[in-house]
């Protein structure tokens, strides 16, 4: 059934909409579909900033709520009092190598999060009895199936999950959790299941924001171990265009894979962002910028290899990513040197400069 979007679809909570992928979300929904109103739930952690909703078109549809998933009294409170029907749910602790030296967060939002999120819906949904016109999406990642060999099939939905990181493994028990409140409390869920992404408004601790602004501020370009690991990126406006067809016309109780088809060594990722940025800036003393590029020891336990099937996606709703990598990235660094003032903002937080400085000096350099 396609639901109908003016008579059931009306008030969305989204949380972690101050992050990259949420705040791009919340961009998309204000710029394409009217009548909707969006509440945004955010802790504002490192990772959060409201420079990423800055100049929302259609505004008036968006209100923000600064707390914390966790707490389970402030979500029943606003699904009650803001008549939420639909939760888009992205909080998170989203970077893997944080979850290496410190777990705690992880383990606390990513599940602990979720399954206050699952009880304050199942509180206010179903209390007097199966609904079928609310739903709570789940947004999570391919590093639940683990890594694939480099001649492997790519994950598909039936793939058994294997995660590998505190990351991972938080992010796939809560995957579990939401799929147990479907089958257990008939709570109307879809899961999806997405790889890598990149674009505006990415915090730059993941590879390609990072690689951007250390290649303009001529500082070093870490690849971890040898570099070919390879990842399926996902460019974001892609993603949020997939998450939308999902909570429209996604059957409940199913997960689906969501992934770009651009599949190159981190290395030819790099490589092509330091070509762009000749191209972009060919006065710059960074110029050939591939001359920054050093090699760093690896991330323990690195997952070798990342693929997504996305042929269920495809052939089920009709969706397929718009963007080639080139493009893409294209299209990203643009973006960053166009946003000087965002990217000085962050560059200007102590913590995100400790971070990077602390990441560097563990890997031996
Ligand atoms: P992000 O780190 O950029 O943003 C996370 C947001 O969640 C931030 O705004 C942060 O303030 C907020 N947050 C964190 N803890 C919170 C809490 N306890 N309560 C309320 N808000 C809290 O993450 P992202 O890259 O935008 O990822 C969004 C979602 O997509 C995550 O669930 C992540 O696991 C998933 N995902 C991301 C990628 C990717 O490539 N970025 C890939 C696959 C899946
Ligand atoms: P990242 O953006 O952290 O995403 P994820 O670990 O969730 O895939 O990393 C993408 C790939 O890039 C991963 O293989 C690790 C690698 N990487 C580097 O080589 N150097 C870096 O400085 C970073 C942050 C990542």
């Amino acid at each position: 059934m396609r639901r109908c979007l003016n008579k059931i679809m009306k008030n969305i909570l989204v949380t972690g909409g101050a992050g990259f992928i949420g705040s791009n979300f919340i961009r998309f929904l204000l710029t394409s579909n009217e009548g909707i109103s969006i509440t945004n739930l955010d802790l504002l952690t490192y990772a959060g900033s409201l420079e990423n909703l800055q100049g929302l078109p259609n505004s008036q549809h968006y209100s923000f709520i600064h707390g914390d998933i966790c707490d389970q009294e402030l979500v029943e409170k606003i699904v009650g009092e803001n008549k939420i029907d639909t939760i888009v749910h992205f909080a998170a602790e989203s970077h893997v190598d944080r979850s290496i030296s410190g777990p705690g967060a992880f383990i606390k939002t990513n599940i602990n999060g979720t399954f206050s999120l699952l009880e304050a819906a199942r509180k206010k949904w179903l209390a007097e009895g199966q609904r079928h016109d609310v739903r709570f999406h789940h947004i999570s990642t391919d590093e639940v199936f683990g890594s694939l060999t480099p001649q492997g099939p790519p994950f598909s939905e039936s793939t058994p999950y294997s995660p590998n990181s505190p990351y991972a493994a938080s992010k796939a028990s809560s995957d579990f959790l939401v799929r147990a409140y479907t089958h257990t409390y008939g709570l109307p869920v879809t899961i999806s299941n997405c790889s890598n992404n990149y674009g505006p408004y990415q915090f730059p601790e993941k590879l390609i924001p990072l690689i951007i602004l250390n290649a303009l501020q001529g500082k070093p370009l870490p690849i971890y171990g040898d570099g070919q690991q390879i990842r399926d990126w996902l460019y974001v406006d892609d993603h949020c265009e997939a998450i939308w067809q999902i909570i429209l016309r996604g059957k409940v109780g199913e997960s689906y894979n969501i992934g770009g088809e651009n599949q190159p060594a981190n290395l030819e990722i790099v490589n092509t962002i330091c070509d762009l940025l000749d191209e972009a800036l060919p006065k710059s003393p960074h110029t050939p910028h591939n001359q920054l590029i050093e090699y760093v020891a690896d991330r323990p336990g690195h997952d070798r290899r990342y693929a997504m099937d996305i042929q269920k996606i495809k052939k089920e709703l009709g969706w397929q990513p718009r963007y080639d990598l080139k493009q893409g990235l294209s299209k990203t660094v643009q973006w960053y040197l166009d946003n000087q003032e965002w990217v000085s903002a962050i560059q200007k937080q102590k913590e995100y400069q400790g971070w990077l400085d602390k990441n560097y000096t563990q890997r031996g350099k």
